[in-house]
């Protein structure tokens, strides 16, 4: 292994995002961790993530987390194992007054409590409208979140390692020994020589064109583990959020509708009163964006074109409150403060000012509900038996415990990332003080080395932007809000073509230092595999449910399809379907009606 630094941890973990860093607080607390991040800690994804994290506190009106894990398990179209939703949503309780105690700055109510706001989905049981349940510090609160655990965990000493890009996890048999890492900055590879290893590194909104997905979301942590003989659960569920901005992609929170805003097509009529009686513009996201898709074909879009307004001034949302018999009102003051960042996007990107007209939105493809499946403890499980293999772990956007089946509610992201990145960083830890560390293999870095000399110095014609845009563009078409055998189809022989031309790829960078044009090629590589098994997964799957949405297959299917996907990697471009029964508990699947 020359010119391979060694470094000797009990733990590592790739991904400073929230799971992350939760689960580093709690695993160095009795483990000496090593925290891994292709970026700076704190411009982790999660700190794009606006509205609110979910917990059933009840500070303004009554809430049970009972009635929490049963919009969860309904909005998951009961495809969410329901042991995991119960401790999803009885330890958020908990884990966001912790969140307080380490000094996140929550908005708060006039009462001193924690501010929490409406969301798409999560109601009061009894009376079925929306609940104040997003636990929020402005439309800031994944950024908060980041920062606080930063901050935390900088004052529990856990090493960072920032601009290390994990590229490889050494698995020999049915042992974790470490990773192999690329220090950005130098092209230098290291290895992480550990007992443990946990993936929390986020989600592959970048196999679509129109996301609200940061760059470097390109599934790294997920094609890794597939490579391995991990396989990946529930791949063809992928939510698209309904408010991204026109074309961009950027998130317009679902706080704007959980404060008032309401989606207005080219005639003005507040379409989702129609498609969603009685939870409108709050049901679930899946529910949403198939209704902006639904508007937008039957010629209803904004200017013939594929975008719909969201409105928040406080003309229309007052007259809205009004006919509804609510009795607050919002004014530009509130706006400003309750969404000042939206505020600020829309003004800097469009030129638009929400607080007097509204906002051009479309779906954009926004989060993962699938991944490296995990049990609860957040241990990596190999098949339908849920076998763990002893050291792997992975929380947050890239695993998939399943705590969101086939549809996420909004806010439950952050929940999930906080509640399982503590229990994967308690386990992990405990996991350490009896395991023992196993020997490196000699040649643990070799097999990753010689595929990035290959991409360094490849000859061919192909070039990585195109491939990117022609898989962007592939997804989009077959693999998007609705599908079908032969767009599915189509997309997934456009991406078997794609697999040979990445072959081809050529870069110009051959330098070391700061080589973008390498790490990007060697993601592009993940984001192929990750969008092939997510169009395989999706081919198979022939009902309709959450966000796989087949128009073919229009009726959830229960008798045939309530189970879990697995698909494994057998050999290079040749993949194998597994499933695995849903975990079912106190609710009987039902047909959902919003
Ligand atoms: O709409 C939002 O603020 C996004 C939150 C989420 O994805 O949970």
């Amino acid at each position: 292994m020359a010119n391979v630094k060694i470094h000797t941890f009990d733990a590592v973990i790739v991904g400073a995002g929230g799971a992350g860093l939760m689960a580093a607080l709690y695993a160095s607390r009795n483990a000496n961790v090593a925290v891994l991040s292709k970026l700076y800690p704190t411009r982790s994804h999660t700190g794009a993530a606006q509205g609110g994290v979910g917990a059933a506190l009840g500070n303004m009106e009554e809430d049970h987390w009972e009635w929490h894990a049963f919009d969860t398990v309904k909005g998951s179209d009961y495809l969410a194992d329901q042991d995991a939703v119960d401790i999803l949503c009885k330890d958020a309780i908990d884990v966001v007054i912790e969140l307080e105690h380490m000094g996140l700055p929550f908005d708060r109510f006039p009462n001193g409590r924690i501010s929490q706001r409406r969301f798409g989905g999560h109601t009061n049981n009894e009376t079925k409208k929306p609940v104040m349940r997003a636990c929020h510090a402005a439309d800031r609160t994944g950024h908060m979140i980041l920062q606080t655990l930063y901050q935390q965990c900088i004052k529990n000493k856990v090493n960072f390692f920032d601009e290390f890009h994990v590229v490889d996890l050494i698995r020999v048999d049915d042992t974790i020994r470490g990773v192999v890492a690329i220090e950005i900055a130098t092209g230098e590879f290291h290895i992480f020589h550990s007992k443990a290893v946990m993936f929390a590194t986020g989600g592959w909104g970048r196999c679509w064109q129109v996301t609200s997905n940061a760059h470097s979301l390109t599934g790294d942590g997920a094609a890794i583990c597939l490579r391995r003989g991990v396989p990946l659960e529930d791949m063809e569920f992928f939510q698209f959020h309904p408010t991204g901005i026109f074309k961009l992609g950027i998130l317009i929170t679902e706080g704007v509708r959980g404060e008032g805003g309401v989606l207005l097509n080219s005639q003005g009529e507040r379409f989702m009163e129609k498609y969603a009686p009685t939870i409108k513009d709050l049901a679930s996201r899946d529910v949403v964006s198939r209704a902006i898709y639904l508007e937008v074909k039957a010629g209803r879009g904004i200017n013939g074109k594929n975008y719909v307004h969201l409105d928040i001034t406080p003309e229309t949302v007052n007259h809205y409150f009004e006919k509804e018999g609510e009795k607050r009102r919002i004014d530009r003051e509130y706006i400003e403060a309750k969404l000042p960042d939206i505020a600020d996007f829309t003004r800097t990107y469009l030129g638009v000012d929400p607080v007097k007209e509204p906002m051009p939105v479309q779906p954009t493809a926004h989060y993962a509900m699938g991944g490296i499946p995990t049990d609860v403890e957040g241990r990596v499980v190999l098949d339908a038996d849920n076998t763990p293999l002893p050291g792997l772990y992975a929380a947050g956007e890239a695993a998939c415990v399943s705590v969101h089946g086939a549809n996420r509610l909004g806010t439950n992201s952050l929940t999930d990332l906080v509640v399982f990145g503590r229990r994967a960083g308690k386990h992990m830890a405990e996991y350490c003080q009896t395991a023992v560390l196993q020997p490196l293999p000699d040649d643990a870095a070799d097999e990753i080395m010689a595929e990035f000399e290959r991409i360094r110095n490849n000859e061919g014609h192909a070039k990585m932007f195109d491939v990117r845009n022609q898989m962007q563009t592939t997804m989009t078409e077959g693999v998007s809000v609705f599908r079908t055998e032969e767009t599915v189809s189509t997309t997934l022989e456009e991406l078997k073509k794609l697999r040979t031309e990445y072959k081809s790829v050529a870069i110009q960078d051959k330098g070391k230092i700061f080589n973008s044009d390498l790490l990007e090629t060697w993601e592009l590589g993940c984001l192929l595999e990750l969008a092939e098994v997510t169009t395989i997964s999706a081919l198979a799957r022939k009902e309709s449910r959450g966000g796989h949405a087949r128009d073919d297959y229009p009726e959830r299917d229960d008798d045939n399809w309530l189970k879990h996907t697995l698909c494994y990697k057998v050999g290079p471009g040749e993949y194998r379907l597994d499933y695995k029964p849903v975990t079912l508990g106190r609710y009987e699947p039902k047909p959902r009606v919003y």
